[in-house]
């Protein structure tokens, strides 16, 4: 049988949401359910690579080969993502990694004050996550995600630059059809082709098919990558 496109190669992904507790019984966290992660995972290994998958907090089997690894906060992603960095060839961010997290989660729960209508949370910032693996001196290839709900090819422009990737599928998630939560997904695909962005549509299809796809692409480039 003909050796299979990522025979030979290591594929990290992260997918679904984090989780950024406030207390020991509330967090902050997006509409992700880790679908299009875990279909990339599954298409990767499908294609003979070894995948490790770093998953938040979410309700799917692991897809079938693939080794799973499972955190909650975007730091505790962060961490193992760092060190998982070094020993790939292929790293792919499509977590909804959420930006910013309590100052300091409560140690117990907050109470209502009465007579007070508001409550001033502190939040700080997450570490970027894809920016500091694309950051590494032994970088493999980085592709990242835009989720964006306008202007997705500027914003999505402006992530592959500002945060260093090597390719970005930008999806718009501002609908139901597509984007978080359901079983379709479409994406403008970009990607760094010397001094030029390299682009590709791809229609709504199964979260299945557009892994497919994406996957194939950044094999491609990075097959490229290595013999130029
Ligand atoms: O999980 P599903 O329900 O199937 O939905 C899929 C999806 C909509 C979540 C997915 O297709 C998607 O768009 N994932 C990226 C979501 C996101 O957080 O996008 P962003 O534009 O905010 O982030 C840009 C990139 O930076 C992403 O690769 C993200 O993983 C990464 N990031 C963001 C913030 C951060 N602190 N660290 C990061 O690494």
């Amino acid at each position: 049988t003909a050796p299979r496109e990522a025979e030979g190669l290591t594929v990290v992904i992260t997918a679904g949401p984090t989780r950024e507790p406030l207390d020991p019984v509330r967090y902050l966290s997006n509409h992700s359910s880790g679908k299009m992660g875990f279909a990339l995972a599954a298409a990767a290994a499908a294609l003979g690579a070894r995948v490790r998958l770093i998953s938040g907090p979410v309700t799917l089997p692991t897809p079938e080969g693939v080794e799973r690894l499972d955190v909650e906060t975007a730091r505790e992603m962060h961490e193992v993502a760092q060190r998982l960095a070094g020993e790939c060839d292929l790293f792919i961010g499509c977590a909804a990694v959420v930006d910013y997290r309590a100052e300091a989660a409560a140690e117990h729960k907050i109470k209502k004050v009465e007579g007070e209508e508001g409550l001033i949370l502190r939040l700080v910032k997450n570490p970027d996550i894809i920016a500091a693996i694309a950051a590494r001196p032994d970088r493999p290839y980085v592709v990242g995600f835009a989720a964006e709900t306008r202007d997705l090819e500027a914003y999505a422009r402006d992530k592959l630059t500002r945060k260093g990737l090597d390719m970005i599928v930008a999806n718009d998630v501002s609908g139901t059809e597509t984007g978080f939560g359901s079983d379709r997904n479409a994406a403008l695909l970009l990607w760094r082709d010397g001094d030029e962005v390299g682009q590709v549509d791809l229609p709504p299809q199964p979260k299945s098919e557009l892994a497919l796809a994406v996957v194939r692409q950044a094999l491609a480039r990075l097959d490229a990558a290595d013999t130029t």
